[in-house]
């Protein structure tokens, strides 16, 4: 179907396209997983304390998964989206925020694609990156963190998703830039590496995510979750069945990964 027609599909229409179709329900994902994507964000963020006085960074926000939930949330000129795919963010405001909550609330979104945070702004509580660096190779990835860097409050936090090798089926990447719609993998160590060289830290979250890994990642270790935190974390599990196994798989394939020496 040609993207002109798709992006003009009913939001019930659109639940049949594949991830990464020209619809804003479709681009950013499994179109029957839109509510549940920005529910999962949302209520990680307030699950580690966010108040409406923070301020919040989406990095890559998309369609506004999280974002048409953050934005009422917070007070105005709070909310800070960066997304290039500028028609994400007008279908998003059509049709699923409204312009007089924009007017009300006065988001500021962001276009630019060079992957610098700090430009956005700085001094930011939480910094979010929902299924980003599953799209990047490490170069990005490191570009990324030095900004985060940058634009975190020293007390800051920011939450990231990771794809790890064998998480849906995916092999360890290579390969640098930005990779999309496809997802690619890169294992904890990887990880840890990058995050070490950007001088940050990180701490890997269980919370639940239907093909990747959550991960905290602060300036300061002090600022990450207590590992006593998980408790809640698990305890806040969307009841949603499928989720729920696929939570517990991914846990099994995380301490397999554990016991393999892959984290440290
Ligand atoms: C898988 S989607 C995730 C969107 C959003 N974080 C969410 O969870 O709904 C990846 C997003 O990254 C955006 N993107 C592409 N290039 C980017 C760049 N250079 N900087 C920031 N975001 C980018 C895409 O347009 C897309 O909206």
């Amino acid at each position: 179907m040609d993207a002109v027609v798709q992006r003009t599909l009913t939001d019930l229409a659109a639940k049949s396209l594949p991830a990464g179709a020209a619809h804003y329900t479709a681009y950013v994902g499994p179109p029957e997983q839109y509510d549940l994507m920005g529910a999962a964000q949302f209520r990680l963020l307030t699950t580690l304390g966010l108040r409406d006085f923070h301020h919040v960074l989406d990095f890559g926000c998309g369609s506004l998964r999280a974002g048409r939930l953050l934005i009422p949330y917070l007070a105005p000129e709070h909310y800070h989206g960066l997304e290039p795919n500028i028609w994400l963010v007008e279908d998003a405001v059509e049709r699923q925020l409204g312009a007089d909550l924009v007017t009300l609330k006065r988001p500021r979104f962001h276009s630019f694609a060079d992957f610098r945070a700090e430009r956005c702004g700085v001094d930011f509580d939480f910094i979010l990156a929902q299924s980003i660096f599953s799209h990047c190779g490490a170069d990005l990835i490191a570009t990324t963190l030095r900004g985060f860097r940058l634009a975190l409050a020293p007390g800051g936090l920011a939450l990231v998703t990771l794809l790890h090798p064998g998480q849906d089926g995916a092999a360890e990447f290579h390969g640098g830039d930005w990779v999309y719609p496809q997802s690619v993998a890169h294992a904890p160590r990887t990880f840890a590496r990058i995050v070490a060289a950007a001088g940050l830290f990180c701490r890997r979250l269980r919370w639940f995510h239907p093909r990747q890994t959550w991960y905290a990642v602060a300036r300061d270790p002090r600022n990450l979750p207590p590992r006593s935190f998980d408790r809640h974390l698990r305890g806040a599990v969307l009841n949603v069945p499928e989720w729920q196994a696929s939570l517990s798989r991914s846990w099994d394939r995380w301490r397999r990964l554990v016991s393999a020496g892959g984290w440290r």
